[in-house]
């Protein structure tokens, strides 16, 4: 088993995080940073951060601290941001169109290759470089192109349906905004659930506590 392997998912999901800073740190043309300094910037303890960065190998040296460009691209290796995976998206509707525009997929490892509606009314527009897809067009399109990702901004209704077709297609990964669990009739998908709401009522409780 290779080391990255064994990476716990808390640290997997504060990696986008280090890879956030350490580019803005690059950016601003910082090439060093202690892990001590590195904390106070994120609000984390410095060992915490040398604790997550072993996971991974030996990046700090001690007293010398980290080399920001390098631990910025081997974050960027360990989140396969260095190779573009091909994505559909499903539902071109407000959620969909916003997120085929505005989420910068080839920034973040992933190259959005189709868009697919049911809407007669929406099937043929454009959105980006990308004009949206009839749902009869889906089989061809992914024998031809082999997606691995799909996106889906379907309502919860639709979705076991899409899921079912995508994964006989051999779509292996799903980022689900559609509030269907996936992984219940699909256990092997790889799934990301996002639940903007969840989010929201958070809030929401801490602002009672605060009263
Ligand atoms: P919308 O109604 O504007 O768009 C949904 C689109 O999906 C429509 O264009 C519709 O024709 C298409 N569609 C439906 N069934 C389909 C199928 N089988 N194949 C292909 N396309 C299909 O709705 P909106 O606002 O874009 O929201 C989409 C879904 O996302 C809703 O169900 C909503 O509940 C959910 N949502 C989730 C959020 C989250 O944080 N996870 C936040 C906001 C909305």
């Amino acid at each position: 088993m290779s080391r990255n392997e064994r990476i716990s998912m808390s640290v997997i999901r504060r990696l986008p995080r280090y890879y956030r800073f350490l580019y803005d740190l690059k950016e601003n043309g910082v090439t060093r940073i202690s892990s001590r300094e590195l904390a106070q910037r994120m609000h984390l303890t410095a060992s915490q951060i040398r604790q997550d960065f072993n996971c991974f190998g030996e990046f700090g040296q001690q007293g010398y601290g980290y080399m920001v460009e390098q631990l910025y691209h081997e974050i960027e290796r360990i989140l396969g941001l260095d190779q573009l995976t091909p994505a559909i998206l499903i539902g071109a509707g407000n959620m969909g169109r916003t997120i085929a525009t505005q989420m910068h997929f080839e920034r973040r490892g992933m190259k959005l290759i189709g868009i697919f509606d049911i809407n007669p009314q929406i099937v043929g527009t454009s959105i980006g470089e990308l004009t949206v897809l009839s749902e009869d067009e889906m089989v061809e399109f992914c024998q031809t192109n082999q997606p691995e990702m799909a996106i889906l901004c379907i309502p919860k209704t639709s979705a076991p349906g899409v899921v079912q077709q995508l994964t006989e297609l051999g779509i292996k990964g799903f980022w689900n905004f559609s509030h269907y669990y996936i992984n219940d009739a699909h256990p092997d998908a790889i799934v990301e659930n996002v639940h903007l709401s969840d989010s929201l009522m958070t809030l929401s409780y801490r602002l009672q506590q605060k009263d």
